[in-house]
């Protein structure tokens, strides 16, 4: 491992976590998407982005890294579903077949608080939950339906990250 560089981007918090306490395990700062330089000599990289809507938060600024990217590359994906969900799975398989690299993909459960929810998030929230209605036994349909408050962050998920990145 030479100088891995941790890229994240999070709306609510969670996949900052994730990145935080990636970053302090690795020795290295964590580095908002935006303000990341994909010209740093970093090996290897990893990107952290939470799933909005069945969309990877950041997906072209993602892109952009993971193309520059001079090494190893993974993306952590944070969402609500478990990480074998086959929507999540798809959507990083999308995302890492765009970028034409071999990139290595995690799955990590993030947390949501629906009072926080910004009035454009609770809009998009409403039509997702008309959504996942139709396909009420999908692990998605049932952390998001009930509207309750969800506690999933665990940083001791973040093991099998930080064993790539040494690898
Ligand atoms: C508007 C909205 C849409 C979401 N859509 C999904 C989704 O499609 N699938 C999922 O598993 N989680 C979904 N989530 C949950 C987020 O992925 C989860 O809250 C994550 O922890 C957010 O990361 P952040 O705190 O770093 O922003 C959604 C959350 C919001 C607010």
């Amino acid at each position: 491992m030479s100088s891995p560089a941790v890229v994240y981007t999070s709306k609510y918090g969670s996949t900052r976590r994730y990145a935080h306490a990636l970053a302090e395990r690795l020795g290295v700062p964590a580095v908002e998407l935006s303000s990341y330089q994909p010209a740093s000599p970093a090996d290897p990289v990893i990107v952290l982005a939470p799933v909005y809507a069945t969309r990877i938060r950041g997906r072209r600024r993602i892109l952009r890294v993971l193309r520059s990217a001079p090494g190893r590359a993974a993306l952590v994906v944070v969402a609500l579903s478990p990480a074998d969900d086959p929507g999540r799975g798809d959507l990083a398989a999308r995302l890492v077949a765009a970028s034409g690299r071999v990139v290595t993909t995690f799955g990590l459960r993030g947390d949501l608080d629906p009072g926080r929810l910004t009035w454009p998030d609770r809009v998009l929230m409403s039509a997702l939950r008309r959504a996942l209605r139709r396909t009420p036994d999908e692990a998605a349909a049932k952390l998001l339906l009930p509207r309750t408050r969800v506690s999933q962050v665990d940083v001791a998920t973040l093991d099998p990250v930080v064993a790539w990145a040494a690898g």
